[in-house]
């Protein structure tokens, strides 16, 4: 169902279709992007293994950028008259990421409950580049195309983490040499 909101008047000369199209949009992603801060710092401080200081760090530098990203999607909610929603309860209620398991622990299970929703998050912010386009916001289009570089971006340091792994050397058959 579509969030129709009554929007705030504002001088700025936009159709209040591609207003309210846009701030749909914004506030679907404002829900993920703030699950997506919360699941990052879920990680930073549990995770346990032999990588943990880098990648304690690094999830750290994640949640600052997501921070300022939500930030950004959440004021041009406001600047196009919405009321941004980002209360705990509209970020349950709307994130299409999947819940976070809290009894994990090993390096590897974070970074790939991270990367199936961070790649999720990504996928979702690339397409409304697209969706904002189409309504005729450019200004939030460009707005997701910088999230999506940024989340692309922490994406692929995640996956860099899980590509070249470490261990056992494999032969042919797939199998581990013990
Ligand atoms: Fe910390």
């Amino acid at each position: 169902m579509a969030d129709t909101q009554r929007l705030h008047p504002t001088r700025t000369e936009l159709k209040s279709n591609a207003r309210q199209v846009a701030i749909e949009l914004l506030n679907k992603r404002l829900a993920d992007g703030i699950d997506v801060a919360l699941i990052t710092k879920q990680a930073h401080w549990n995770l346990k293994g032999p990588q943990f200081i880098g990648i304690h760090e690094m999830l750290d530098g994640f949640r600052a950028i997501q921070d300022d990203l939500n930030d950004k999607m959440a004021e041009r909610v406001t600047a196009l008259g919405g009321t941004a929603f980002g209360t705990a309860q509209d970020v349950t209620s709307k994130s299409q990421l999947k819940p976070y398991p809290t009894d994990i622990y090993k390096i590897a299970d974070h970074l790939a409950a991270l990367i199936d929703r961070y790649s999720v998050f990504a996928n979702a912010v690339r397409q409304n580049i697209d969706d904002a386009d189409e309504a005729g916001e450019p200004d939030t289009a460009d707005l997701f195309t910088e999230v999506s570089r940024a989340i692309d971006k922490q994406l692929w340091f995640l996956e860099a983490h899980t590509q070249e792994p470490t261990g056992p050397i494999r032969d042919g058959d797939g199998k581990g040499h013990r």
